[in-house]
């Protein structure tokens, strides 16, 4: 300070809510100490503010402070820099201070007081839900915390129109809703207000607007207080979302559900069937059991008759040669091995009049066919015939029907013992 300034200072300690105020300034200056007072504190101090200047003296406020309540006693210098002008006496309300209010700044609890206030004030800055208060005027006279980070606005907002502000028309025209509730003086809300913020990210917030009472009754201002419900508002959508799909999951499974019925009297009606089918194979099974048991006894049967035939024509030493109804060589036993010197296996199922063997069949062949058709009758023929050796001899050959012929023929044939002196034959016989 300059020496001869300083002369002329007076240092003092003044508590604002409780010492007397000093009287008959020009210029009061108290910046930011206001702000930290409730409104009933705030129109108190102002009373003092206003006793202590004199008429037209300058009252000096911060940046973020406003004369909100006080527009009958204070005109306003310069709303940029926070100065304001105390009106005439002559033209001030009666709410000027008077010697009897003067009791009261000198009551014992102002200290108490302005703690209490303080913690107020605290409380309110540091609540979760977004407040912003606004003047009987329109202008911006309080922002707490949560609505400074939520809507980014700064102290430099106090003391502006709030129809300035992006928050009074984005998330929710709050304009019309504020105007409404002050002149129907009741609180409106407005729920679920979505604001979109960065990409497809969006925030739900329920506002309510709350007319506020001034001493007189009349509405002094309006507190708008956001509550964010982002959460319950996604878990709800959420919690919709999954009811819907769960809806869906649930129809699903009903027409599953019908669909495996179906399938399933389905394969009960398919099971029935196998069970039939089962049960008939089952009984063609045994039917099958008893024809198998019964075929093999017959070819047990049949290999015993069999090997009782062979047998019999193996121990027959004349040739014995059977001819089926077609004249093919069914039976060639071991007798007319010897003679011919055919094996049976080279001549079974051959045509008997087309084999070249020792025996001129040709020469038998009237005898077989009578024999054939006359179905019983037993042909006899003598025959010059070449035996396996190439010697010549007479064979006798009988020629006898099969089972009246119906199964062809059967031809017995039996070398004669050749006479004294007899020579051997030509290959060809007469
Ligand atoms: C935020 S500071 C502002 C200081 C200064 N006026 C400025 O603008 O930088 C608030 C001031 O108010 C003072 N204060 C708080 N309660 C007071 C009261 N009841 N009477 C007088 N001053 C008070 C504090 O001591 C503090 O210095």
């Amino acid at each position: 300070m300059r020496p001869d300034l300083r002369k002329r200072m007076i240092f003092g300690r003044h508590d604002i809510t409780r010492d007397a105020p000093i009287s008959r300034l020009h210029l009061l200056v108290c910046r930011n100490t206001l702000m930290y007072f409730n409104v009933e504190a705030q129109s108190q101090i102002i009373d003092r503010f206003h006793f202590a200047l004199r008429d037209d003296g300058f009252l000096f406020l911060g940046k973020a402070e406003m004369l909100l309540t006080a527009g009958d006693r204070f005109d306003t210098y310069s709303i940029r820099q926070r100065v304001f002008r105390r009106r005439h006496a002559d033209v001030a309300s009666p709410r000027s201070i008077t010697p009897a209010r003067l009791d009261v700044y000198r009551s014992p609890e102002p200290r108490e007081m302005s703690r209490r206030r303080h913690l107020r004030d605290l409380v309110l800055d540091t609540a979760p839900n977004a407040t912003i208060v606004l003047g009987s005027d329109g202008t911006v006279a309080l922002i707490n915390g949560q609505a400074r980070t939520q809507f980014g606005l700064t102290s430099h907002d106090l003391g502006r129109p709030f129809s300035d502000l992006e928050v009074s028309y984005r998330p929710v025209e709050l304009r019309s809703l504020i105007d409404q509730a002050q002149a129907e003086r009741r609180v409106l809300r407005a729920t679920t207000v979505e604001r979109r913020i960065a990409g497809d990210e969006a925030q739900y917030f329920d506002v309510v607007i709350q007319p506020l009472a001034g001493q007189d009754g009349s509405v002094d201002g309006v507190a708008v207080n956001f509550t964010d419900t982002t959460m319950a508002t996604r878990l709800q959508q959420e919690v919709k979302q999954v009811r819907v799909d769960l809806e869906t999951a649930y129809e699903e499974l009903q027409s599953t559900n019908e669909e495996l019925e179906t399938t399933n009297e389905e394969l009960q009606s398919t099971n029935e069937e196998l069970e039939t089918t089962n049960e008939e194979l089952q009984s063609g099974n045994e039917e099958l059991e008893t024809i198998n048991e019964e075929l093999r006894m017959r070819t047990g049967e049949l290999n015993e008759a069999r090997t009782f035939l062979e047998g019999v024509m193996s121990s027959v030493a004349a040739a014995v040669v059977v001819l089926d109804t077609g004249l093919k060589v069914r039976t060639w036993n071991s007798g007319a091995e010897d003679i011919w010197g055919l094996r049976a296996s080279e001549v079974i199922g051959q045509p008997f009049f087309s084999l070249d063997f020792g025996l001129p069949t040709h020469l038998i062949r009237d005898a077989v066919t009578k024999c054939m058709s006359s179905a019983g009758q037993l042909q006899d023929a003598q025959v010059n015939a070449l035996n396996r050796r190439g010697r010549a001899i007479t064979c006798t050959i009988s020629c006898s029907p099969l089972n009246e012929a119906r199964n062809g023929v059967v031809l017995l044939m039996e070398e004669q013992p050749a006479a004294a002196g007899e020579q051997p034959a030509t290959r060809e016989p007469a």
